[in-house]
């Protein structure tokens, strides 16, 4: 076995607790394959999210409430193949945890056991405290998620900043205090004021990760096709696109259709 991989120190919980606590931001994106958990990977990335966001993007749904577990256990064995250094993080996609603390451990259990992830992420506060406790009991760590939570889009019936009014911000203040008191290792917010960001870190020890949350979060977290550009009608305030992939993948394959079509491609070189 290859010392070079034995000897890289990989992200634990507990390094991104001291992350925090030393003030080191922290960096999450989302993978849902081998070949680009591989790439951000090897870029250093702290923290691999296999969202349920795969819905979206590698599936095409509207929302992420069609994924299943066994979907969801696909692109994390995949992902976990490509990855050396970072925390691996699977979402408990919807109709697997919410009210049946049983069916919640069990889901999370056949997460660990079939992907080899290092713990699994779940959305909502007081909601899913029974769910949140019952897997943190069998030693798996959990990761909480608050503020525009997608699988409850359809109560929401918008994608807008959440917990602008003072009757959701509270209870999303005391939600974060409850997942810390319980045991969870970081809290994802997305989409709150940044202002309700800062509150939060007031009363909370845990990492947290936002997205579009603002700059008072420990670290941030992106949809990875959103930052590459791939998903190219997605534009919320929040994103900062790095890539145009969408163009420049187009572009690449529309000069090999006409090299193809022209007979240009393969050419002398390239064939035995
Ligand atoms: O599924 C996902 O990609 C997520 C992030 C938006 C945090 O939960």
């Amino acid at each position: 076995m290859s010392t070079a991989k034995n000897s890289i120190k990989k992200v634990t919980t507990h390094r991104l607790q001291e992350m925090k606590d030393e003030g080191e931001k922290i960096s999450m994106l989302t993978a849902y394959d081998f070949s680009m958990a591989r790439i951000i990977d090897d870029a250093g990335i702290d923290v691999i999210l296999v969202g349920d966001s795969a819905s979206n993007v590698m599936a095409g749904h509207e929302t992420t409430l069609p994924i299943t577990l066994d979907q969801m256990i696909y692109h994390a064995q995949s992902v976990v193949r490509g990855v050396n250094r970072a925390f691996v993080v699977v979402d408990l996609p919807f109709g697997t945890y919410q009210g049946n603390s049983k069916k919640a451990l069990n889901s999370a259990i056949k997460i660990m056991k079939e992907s080899g992830a290092h713990g699994v992420k779940l959305e909502g506060g007081s909601e899913v405290k029974d769910s949140i406790k019952r897997i943190l009991s069998a030693g798996v760590p959990v990761m909480g998620h608050l503020g525009l939570t997608p699988q409850s889009i359809y109560k929401f019936g918008t994608y807008t900043v959440r917990a602008k009014e003072e009757a959701e911000a509270s209870k999303l203040l005391s939600d974060a205090q409850l997942l810390e008191s319980i045991g969870c290792f970081g809290i994802v917010l997305e989409k709150i004021p940044a202002r309700l960001t800062r509150a939060v870190s007031e009363l909370v020890n845990v990492p947290l990760i936002g997205i579009g949350a603002g700059e008072h979060a420990d670290g941030q977290v992106l949809v990875l096709h959103d930052l590459l550009g791939i998903t190219k009608e997605f534009n919320p305030r929040f994103l900062r696109r790095y890539l145009n992939l969408f163009d420049d993948i187009k572009m690449g394959v529309e000069k090999y259709i006409k090299d193809v079509k022209s007979g240009d491609f393969p050419n002398e070189s390239e064939q035995y």
